[in-house]
């Protein structure tokens, strides 16, 4: 397994450009089950999350041509419906292929995704939406089975609940579904957007998305597109952070700031220095820090894939901070690594209470999930001395080789295979 040398302190130096973002390819790929032509994707990440739903949609018979960051992607052969364990073990995204095989093919069979380090996981919301439309279900050997008698037929979901992925679930299933969906309570994540805009392209009639309201007219087909995807503003943020906890002027560039207000709103309480435009923001050195108390929340509040991340900078900042961690039950596992590193941080239920004004400290540290994995980098580039992180394949899911795209930009990173 690898692992990553994180020399702190690091430097930090002119300017680095975000690509695409792995949440919304993921179901965009997924979505390409849906039409019996190509689907030309462009501006993917090359991260681990991308190469795994390659490999799932090779195992449904998809062809698929890679060329950079451009693939296409043809479901004209699709014979197989069955995602086995092996392959959804490791990306529980593969859940999203669930609406497109039963509303193109009106049968599915998937491994239960499982939990992971950060919550049960659990795919309830799809399932009740899936079956609102007219899907059935049934268990067996740890898969989930899933028929359609004739179509899916239009129908009103009403989610308890807001999910990213059972809205995009239930979009891609009432695309081609008979009559008329409406999806109240939906996830109004840009993700979510980028993929309506994609099946739009498609041949989709989908109106309503980025609001929590989504109404999609079913259609008999879809057809080829060429999609460019959304940056991704997870790991702009992440860059965006790791130069306010350096204190350095630094540029992130290409994607859309508006997909940040919630981080920028909080950086700017915390005393931050930005400049932002439509399309990028410069940093300036911005100490010393204020804490703050913040809560995570489903899109347009703050996301919890940054959690972690703003979670080190907390700890450098002068004052006490709190983050109300409300998505996911355990997201947490950052905490005790972050300590080892010399942050001072407590957890009671579902809010960690984070000290400030630490200087962290190089040490072994063990990742446990995709952002808890890129904060502990962030915490080793700004720490005295050396930091090893473990089982760096968990970063390698939604980051791209790190050592590469931020060591250009002056951080001494070192990868040990
Ligand atoms: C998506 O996961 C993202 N993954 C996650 O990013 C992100 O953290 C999450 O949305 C929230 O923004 C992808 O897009 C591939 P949810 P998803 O359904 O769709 C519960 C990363 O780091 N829930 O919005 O799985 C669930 O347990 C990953 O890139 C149910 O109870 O998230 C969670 O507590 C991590 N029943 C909450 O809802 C369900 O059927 C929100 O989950 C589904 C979800």
């Amino acid at each position: 397994m690898d692992k990553l040398i994180v020399n702190g302190t690091a430097n930090l130096k002119g300017s680095i450009n975000i690509y695409g973002a792995k949440n919304a390819a993921l179901p965009i790929m997924a979505c390409s089950l849906l039409s019996d032509q190509n689907l030309k994707l462009n501006n993917l990440p090359n991260v681990e999350d991308i190469n795994s739903m390659k490999k799932l949609l090779y195992n449904f018979g998809s062809n698929i041509i890679t060329k950079k960051r451009s693939i296409i992607i043809k479901n004209n052969r699709v014979k197989n419906k069955l995602a086995d364990y092996d392959l959804v073990r490791k990306m529980r995204a593969s859940i999203l292929v669930l609406g497109p095989l039963l509303s193109r093919f009106k049968e599915a069979k998937i491994s239960m995704p499982g939990g992971c380090s950060i919550g049960t996981r659990p795919i309830d919301l799809h399932l009740f939406a899936l079956s609102k439309l007219g899907a059935k279900f049934k268990y067996k050997d740890g898969y989930v089975i899933g028929k359609v008698n004739g179509t899916l037929n239009g129908a009103s979901i009403v989610f308890p609940r807001k999910s990213v992925g059972a809205t995009e679930n239930s979009i891609m299933a009432a695309v081609l579904a008979k009559g008329n969906t409406e999806i109240i309570n939906a996830a109004k994540e840009p993700e979510v957007f980028d993929l309506c805009n994609c099946l739009n392209s498609m041949g989709a009639t989908i109106t309503g998305h980025g609001t929590s309201k989504i109404k999609i007219k079913g259609v008999e087909k879809l057809y080829s597109s060429n999609h460019n995807i959304i940056s991704d503003r997870i790991v702009a943020g992440t860059f965006i952070i790791a130069a306010i906890l350096l204190n350095k002027t630094f540029i992130i560039r290409n994607f859309n700031t508006q997909n940040l207000d919630s981080l920028f709103n909080v950086l700017e309480k915390m005393g931050a220095q930005m400049k932002i435009k439509s399309n990028s923001v410069k940093i300036f050195p911005s100490r010393p820090l204020k804490g703050i108390t913040l809560t995570t929340k489903p899109y347009p509040g703050f996301p919890t894939d940054l959690q972690a991340q703003i979670m080190t900078l907390m700890s450098v900042a002068n004052g006490k901070s709190q983050i109300k961690e409300n998505i996911f039950e355990n997201r947490f596992m950052h905490v005790p690594e972050l300590n080892r590193l010399g942050a001072d941080i407590k957890i009671k239920n579902d809010v960690a209470y984070i000290n400030g004004n630490r200087q962290f400290k190089g040490a072994q540290v063990m990742a446990s999930d995709l952002r808890a994995s890129v904060s502990l980098v962030l915490a080793g580039l700004s720490a005295y001395g050396k930091t090893t992180i473990n089982r760096v394949y968990h970063l390698d899911r939604g980051y791209e080789k790190i050592e590469k795209t931020l060591g250009k930009c002056g951080p001494k990173i070192k990868r040990l295979t």
